[in-house]
């Protein structure tokens, strides 16, 4: 598939997925939240793709929605195209893994967009922030909800009220990435997670994504009743049979998603 805002090429059970508008720092207007969301469409579709790569420059992942395309827009006009929250259901309802791999800034939407991926790896250039504050606004794609799930309400106070940015190792500190790598090594550090994870069954991937988020949706004795049920629906799966027999036999499994 063809974008003018994205390059996605798919190789080992892994789509990777560029933001590409150098021009503007990778900026998301609404044509590449309409790509973004087009691609993960195909990704879906696609029983060849394990898990999706997200990726911005080595300067930015993203710099936030775009200011340019937001700036004039009405009430009116925000309300009727919701394309920020077209895109994020787009995300939040994707059942394969995003890895967020992040270089430079990400900032606004482009740290939402990060966060709603299912984890961040980050290089040792990375910046986040939600500096909407500056701009007489406040984030709009989840910020204020998901970067408090992530950090805690002192630090999500302190970034959305001061729109002040942390470095990768202050993220890392702070449980908002999960690892962070030299920059140069950044790509090859989250397409061999990625091919990892595509390596497994892909049953078993989904619901273990599947119950995590459920982690932020529910108590913990109803979170855990669902765990319980998915645990024990697993034994319906040859996958299991599979993940199982070959660690009894010393051998590498081989998954069939079934
Ligand atoms: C549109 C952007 C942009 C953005 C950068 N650019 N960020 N265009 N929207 N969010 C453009 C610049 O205008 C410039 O183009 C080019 O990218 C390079 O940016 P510079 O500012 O020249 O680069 P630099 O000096 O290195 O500074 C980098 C930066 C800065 C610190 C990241 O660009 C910056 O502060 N950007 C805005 C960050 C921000 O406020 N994000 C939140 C957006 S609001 P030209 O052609 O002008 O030279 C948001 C709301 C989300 O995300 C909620 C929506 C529902």
């Amino acid at each position: 598939m063809a974008f003018e805002t994205l390059i996605v090429e798919t190789n080992e059970g892994v789509a990777l997925v560029r933001l590409n508008r150098p021009q503007a720092l990778n900026a998301l207007n609404s044509q590449l939240l309409g790509e973004l969301s087009a691609a993960l469409d195909a990704a879906e579709a696609d029983p060849e793709v394990g898990c999706v790569v997200v990726t911005g420059s080595e300067k930015a992942f993203a710099a936030g929605a775009d200011i340019k395309e937001m700036a004039d827009k009405t009430y009116a006009e925000m309300f009727a195209a919701d394309f920020f929250a077209k895109a994020a259901r787009r995300i939040e309802q994707f059942r394969k893994p995003i890895i967020a791999a992040v270089s430079g800034y990400a900032l606004g939407g482009g740290c939402e967009l990060a966060m709603l991926c299912d984890f961040i790896i980050a290089s040792d250039t990375a910046k986040f922030g939600q500096p909407e504050i500056n701009l007489g606004v406040m984030p709009g794609i989840g910020g204020t909800q998901r970067l408090t799930r992530y950090v805690g309400k002192s630090k999500a106070m302190d970034m959305m009220l001061t729109g002040r940015m942390m470095d990768a190792a202050e993220a890392e500190r702070s449980g908002l990435v999960s690892r962070i790598v030299a920059a140069d090594k950044l790509l090859d550090e989250a397409l061999e997670a990625a091919r990892k994870i595509a390596a497994q069954s892909p049953l078993a991937v989904m619901m273990n994504k599947e119950l995590v988020n459920t982690a932020y949706e529910t108590t913990l004795s109803a979170g855990v009743a669902v765990e319980r049920r998915l645990f024990h629906s697993l034994f319906a799966f040859e996958d299991q049979k599979e993940g199982m027999a070959a660690f009894v036999e010393k051998r590498k499994p081989a998954f069939k998603g079934r």
